[in-house]
């Protein structure tokens, strides 16, 4: 298989002028090495990005659907409200919304004033991110700084065994995590989830969330990732787990989005992800079988 390691070398000699290569090429062995860097360096790695924006309200609804059908738990409480309903509503709420109120960019911005369609979602009860689990609970950053949203986990006490459970879940190498990663990049959105976009329950159930930074993109990273996976990984079976998706499963977590006029006309993306599904599929399938053949883009 081709490995970008070459290219990642390059990243880090231009990053840290002045390391020797043997440095710099064993560093990237080495992340190289880890298989969610394999998924994060497809972007990382990848020269054009579209800025072809897909409907951020129906994506975190189409994402919720399309995780639950994964077995990934998502939030299960979450609708779109005026900026009036959003000022009403408890403090047992998150808001998201664009300060610029072009309904693009959806944020968490904590003290200020919603503005436009809000996208509000129900504190998932007796779960924390794992964010705070690093830094609160396992203490395992030096910065011990103090979040906004740290309030809403206080009462998160995970006893040791359960501490153990969730530090499972949360390796980024091991397959909890890497189905999480890998159902995101089914959704294109940007990036592997990051620890503030993934709460685990005390059992180390992960629960996704944020799925509202997603593209429209072309089949090349699609391609790309495919050619980074070893065939013989768990990552790879991971992977397959996507494949059993059906385009049924697609349309019916479409259905699933409210009808709502913020979330747009959703044709384009029900037939984007199908299509997205059919090459995701033909990939795996030519992979599990060591072809290698050039898909035609779309
Ligand atoms: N349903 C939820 N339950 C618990 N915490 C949540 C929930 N939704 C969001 N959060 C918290 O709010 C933060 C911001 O939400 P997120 O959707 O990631 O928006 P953004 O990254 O744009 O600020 C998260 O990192 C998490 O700490
Ligand atoms: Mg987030």
């Amino acid at each position: 298989m081709h490995s970008p390691i070459n290219d990642l070398t390059g990243r880090l000699l231009k990053k840290f002028p002045g390391i020797p290569l043997e440095n710099a090429r064993a560093q990237a062995e080495e992340l190289w090495a880890t298989p969610a860097f394999r998924i994060s360096s497809v972007w990382l790695l990848s020269g054009k990005r579209s800025t072809n924006r897909i409907n951020p309200y129906a994506m975190e609804f189409f994402s919720g659907g399309i995780m639950r059908r994964l077995g990934i738990r998502a939030v299960d409480e979450q609708f779109v409200c005026s900026a009036e309903q959003a000022r009403e509503l408890s403090d047992d709420y998150i808001v998201k919304f664009d300060r610029q109120a072009q309904g693009q960019n959806l944020t968490w911005n904590p003290g200020a004033v919603p503005l436009g369609w809000c996208l509000a979602s129900k504190l998932v009860p007796h779960a924390a991110t794992l964010d705070y689990v690093t830094r609160k609970i396992l203490k395992n950053c030096t910065d011990n700084k103090v979040e906004a949203r740290d309030k809403y986990y206080v009462a998160f006490n995970p006893t040791p065994d359960e501490i153990e459970r969730i530090e499972k879940s949360m390796n980024i190498d091991g397959p909890a995590y890497l189905r999480v990663c890998t159902a995101h990049f089914f959704l294109a959105c940007r990036c592997t989830p990051h620890f503030g976009n993934i709460l685990t329950t005390k059992h180390g159930e992960l629960i996704s969330i944020d799925h509202v930074h997603a593209y429209f993109e072309s089949g090349e990273s699609l391609q790309r990732l495919f050619d980074f996976i070893d065939r013989h990984s768990e990552l790879f079976n991971i992977l397959g787990g996507v494949a059993s998706l059906t385009e049924g499963d697609i349309r019916a977590a479409v259905d699933e989005i409210p009808k709502h006029t913020v979330c747009g006309q959703t044709a384009e993306l029900r037939e984007y992800f199908c299509q997205r599904l059919r090459l995701w599929k033909q990939l795996y399938a030519f992979k599990s079988k060591n072809l290698t053949v050039n898909l035609p883009q779309f």
